[in-house]
């Protein structure tokens, strides 16, 4: 069945208006699916009516679901789900409030990383909320030849910890004792990442996560690191996702970068069910 789609941005990003992933996908359609994940980056399946168990299902089929955040964050019964949300029950937060505040690549500080991530809204503000999306392959083909050779074969160091990173403030409440348990070693991965599909090329880097650049001193890398971060969310690599409920939306972490954009009142409720599956290590 040849998937039905519109362009959502110039080069990337598609909304998918034909599949219903509460149904069986058959390997055909998964084909299919994978393909055009892999090609258009950022893909939005309309008109979803999507439940725990469907979430799970669809997200493994694309690798080893991820365990992220704390055991009260996730869904009863569906550990593999975390709730981003809002919304309060009993006094206290019943998902993560600020997650993904700054432009990144999820898990980009581990040593494998994520490979796909996965959005279903269940309840959306009245105003704001968006997802925000960045072409990596887009980025690094717009750089000028003299950035290309200067990155070239260059590692970035990331980490997980926002203290200590001046491009990120830390929003939550408790926010600082929050990183010091979860700073991590800082690893490094290529600034140009191929993509291990495709064999595209583009840029591995973020304002969230990246601090340095391995083997160069902070006073040539941390402006070049702005030049890139500029480059990445120029115009025409962006795709900004302004959500309608029975989106389902899923990015490729290898050739995307993301950020929440926030903007809605604490009291205008906003909850998502969040899946990703790990990847591997970037070369
Ligand atoms: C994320 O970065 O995983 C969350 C994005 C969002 O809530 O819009």
């Amino acid at each position: 069945m040849p998937l039905n789609m519109q362009p959502l941005s110039d080069k990337f990003s598609v909304a998918i208006t034909n599949v219903d992933l509460s149904k069986n996908v058959d390997q055909n359609l998964f084909d299919e699916i994978v393909d055009v994940f892999v090609k258009k980056q950022v893909l939005v399946f309309r008109d979803q009516h999507i439940e725990p168990q469907h979430q799970v299902a669809f997200s493994r089929r694309f690798g080893p679901l991820e365990m992220l955040y704390d055991e009260d964050q996730r869904v009863p019964g569906f550990p593999e789900i975390a709730i981003l949300s809002n919304e309060k029950v009993d006094g206290k937060f019943i998902g993560v409030v600020a997650a993904g505040d700054f432009w990144h690549s999820d898990q980009s500080y581990r040593r494998e990383t994520s490979l796909a991530t996965f959005l279903y809204a269940h309840k959306l503000p009245k105003h704001g909320g968006d997802t925000e999306f960045a072409d990596m392959h887009g980025a690094y083909e717009s750089l000028p030849d003299d950035i290309k050779k200067r990155i070239e074969g260059r590692m970035g160091i990331h980490q997980r910890s926002k203290l200590g990173n001046p491009r990120v403030a830390v929003t939550r409440e408790g926010g600082e004792e929050y990183y010091e348990r979860r700073a991590t070693k800082n690893v490094t991965h290529p600034i140009v990442r191929t993509h291990p599909v495709s064999g595209r090329k583009g840029l591995y880097v973020s304002p969230r996560f990246t601090v340095g650049i391995q083997d160069m001193d902070d006073a040539e890398a941390q402006p070049l690191l702005d030049t890139l971060f500029a480059y990445q969310t120029a115009p025409g690599n962006t795709y900004r996702h302004k959500w309608t409920l029975g989106d389902f939306v899923m990015w490729d972490n290898r050739s995307v970068n993301h950020q929440a954009c926030g903007g809605y009142a604490m009291d205008d409720i906003r909850l998502l069910h969040r899946t990703s599956t790990q990847g591997d290590q970037p070369f």
